[in-house]
């Protein structure tokens, strides 16, 4: 790890503490003088959704496998949010029939268009992901933007076996083709320590960190690439998952 100067403005480089004390030490991050990038607990985003990110957690257990993922390895469940901001007030709208998910648009991954499995959309549960959606676009200053808001919202699980450690998509360092990435652990099961590895433009690596479940990072995609570790289970389990949150965030 190279550049010190990063470190001043994240909470630490391996985040251990939760609770409603630890929040962002600079609320501007996003803002281009500032580091761009900064790590948190669920907490930070408010009462409100936090107690989505409750509820939300309960819904894993019922994603359906990615049909992208070779060894059955990755569960998941997409949607995509589209806000309009008045300045102060957010309204959310669901897309229900949209599942596209083009990486194509990304244009390091060419030709990877993908129609992915939808969110369990039960009652009231996309109130529980506006709530999330909207202190996200929030934390990213996105309440003065004022284009419309896309937003997908990814529900992964990692799932690894001894025979099978479960892979990220991409496994590799990459952007998301969005102004800002929001990435929550909601939950870890069995598995062994899981870095997340931040890189500057020419693929350096700035800072590593492993979140533990509730925690989260936020950051401006364009000044970073991300990358998180195949998850792994314990030495002396046969199996274990990582559950994860991902918002990308981009004006249309
Ligand atoms: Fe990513």
């Amino acid at each position: 790890m190279n550049n010190q100067s990063y470190k001043t403005d994240i909470i630490s480089a391996s985040p251990k503490t939760s609770g409603p004390e630890v929040t962002f030490i600079n609320p501007n991050w996003y803002r281009p003088e500032n580091s761009g990038f900064c790590i948190g607990h669920a907490s930070a985003l408010g009462e409100t959704a936090y107690a989505s990110f409750l509820k939300i957690k309960g819904v894993y257990d019922e994603l359906v496998t990615d049909p992208y993922c070779a060894h059955k390895s990755r569960t998941r469940g997409f949607c995509k949010i589209v806000s309009c901001s008045d300045g102060e007030t957010f309204q959310h709208q669901l897309l229900p029939l949209d599942q596209r998910h083009c990486q194509s648009e990304n244009p390091e991954f060419e030709n990877q268009s993908r129609e992915l499995p939808a969110l369990p959309l039960a009652e009231h549960f996309h109130e529980d992901v506006y709530g999330i959606v909207d202190a996200a676009l929030r934390k990213c200053g996105l309440q003065h933007e004022p284009r419309p808001i896309q937003t997908k919202v990814h529900l992964q699980r990692l799932f690894a076996t001894k025979e099978h450690p479960a892979m990220a998509s991409p496994p590799q360092p990459h952007k998301d083709n969005a102004k800002f990435l929001y990435v929550a652990v909601l939950g870890k099961y069995n598995v062994a320590a899981v870095n997340n590895t931040l890189y500057d433009n020419n693929l350096s690596p700035i800072v590593e960190f492993e979140l533990s479940p509730m925690e989260f990072f936020c950051l401006d995609d364009r000044r970073f690439y991300h990358h998180v570790d195949t998850v792994e289970v314990l030495s002396h389990c046969s199996e274990g998952y990582r559950d994860s949150l991902i918002l990308e965030m981009l004006p249309l």
